[in-house]
């Protein structure tokens, strides 16, 4: 299982669906990272498991040169449709756990959960070691990861629509625009740390008639102590765990931790 397998349908809605993810507060936080702890801002960044490529973008409009890497090709063709007005940017579809680049970047990020699913440690320490690989000395990682709080309390065995109908302009009036709803079912198996994700969409056609697919997801919840020794084994060298974009201490509460890394060699 590479990880990419449940993201072909969704693609085309995927952005509607994560319309609440701060982006730009993201990559400011990005940028705070490189101003603490690289010497100076780095000039090529990979953008590791890119999606359609939201953090690809930020970071390009702010001049860096970027790489992006996804698995799936749906995924991908939304991230290049969306670049259109931002040339320059490299496209690869390959696989994180044993992807290739030219030559070596300042900077990796890895945004939103891509790493969780991974299924295996062996798979996440595979995915490090690429990472080392192709970070300059002392290059700098960043990436976030769900915690067991967030499988355990937020995902559980619960189910969740997420729906996006309309969009407000700026003179207050509606715009209609396509409905798009989607159904989702988690199961957690505490036992394996797997947590699985049952997701249907339903998309408004022109004619008023709503298209289903189905897509099936697994993400793994890993313990910090797993992370923590994956990096170390990878070359890794871990310079922080956060739980907001204000490098706020974790809590028990926390639902997503943010990392920096540098690569030793
Ligand atoms: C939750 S999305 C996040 C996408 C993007 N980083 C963002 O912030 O919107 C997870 C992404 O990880 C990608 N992915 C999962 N497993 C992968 C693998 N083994 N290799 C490459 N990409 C993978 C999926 O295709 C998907 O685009």
């Amino acid at each position: 299982m590479s990880g990419c397998e449940g993201y072909s349908a969704i693609a085309r809605v995927y952005d509607r669906l994560n319309a609440e993810i701060d982006y730009a507060a993201w990559a400011d936080f990005v940028e705070r990272c490189f101003d603490r702890f690289l010497p100076r801002r780095p000039e090529l960044v990979l953008d590791l498991a890119c999606g359609t490529g939201s953090m690809t973008l930020q970071l390009a409009a702010r001049g860096y040169d970027m790489i992006a890497v996804d698995g799936s090709a749906e995924m991908l063709s939304e991230a290049y449709g969306r670049a259109v007005d931002t040339p320059g940017i490299l496209f690869l579809q390959q696989d994180m756990r044993e992807f290739e680049l030219y030559g070596t970047v300042g900077a990796v990020t890895c945004c939103l959960d891509s790493l969780n699913y991974l299924l295996a440690p062996d798979d996440l320490l595979r995915t490090f070691r690429c990472v080392h690989n192709y970070l300059d000395p002392d290059g700098l990682f960043l990436f976030d990861m769900n915690t067991p709080y967030k499988f355990q309390n937020v995902y559980g065995n619960n189910a969740y629509i997420l729906e996006d109908e309309l969009v407000w302009d700026e003179g207050e009036e509606t715009e209609e625009r396509a409905a798009v709803f989607c159904g989702w079912q988690n199961t957690f198996h505490p036992d394996t740390g797997l947590c699985e994700f049952d997701l249907s969409l339903f998309e408004e056609m022109p004619d008023g008639n709503y298209r289903r697919s189905d897509e099936h997801q697994t993400e793994r919840c890993y313990l910090l102590t797993e992370i923590k020794q994956a990096l170390a084994d990878a070359g890794l060298e871990l310079l922080g765990v956060w739980s907001d974009f204000s490098f706020a201490e974790p809590t028990d509460v926390t639902e997503r931790w943010y990392f920096a890394a540098r690569a030793k060699k």
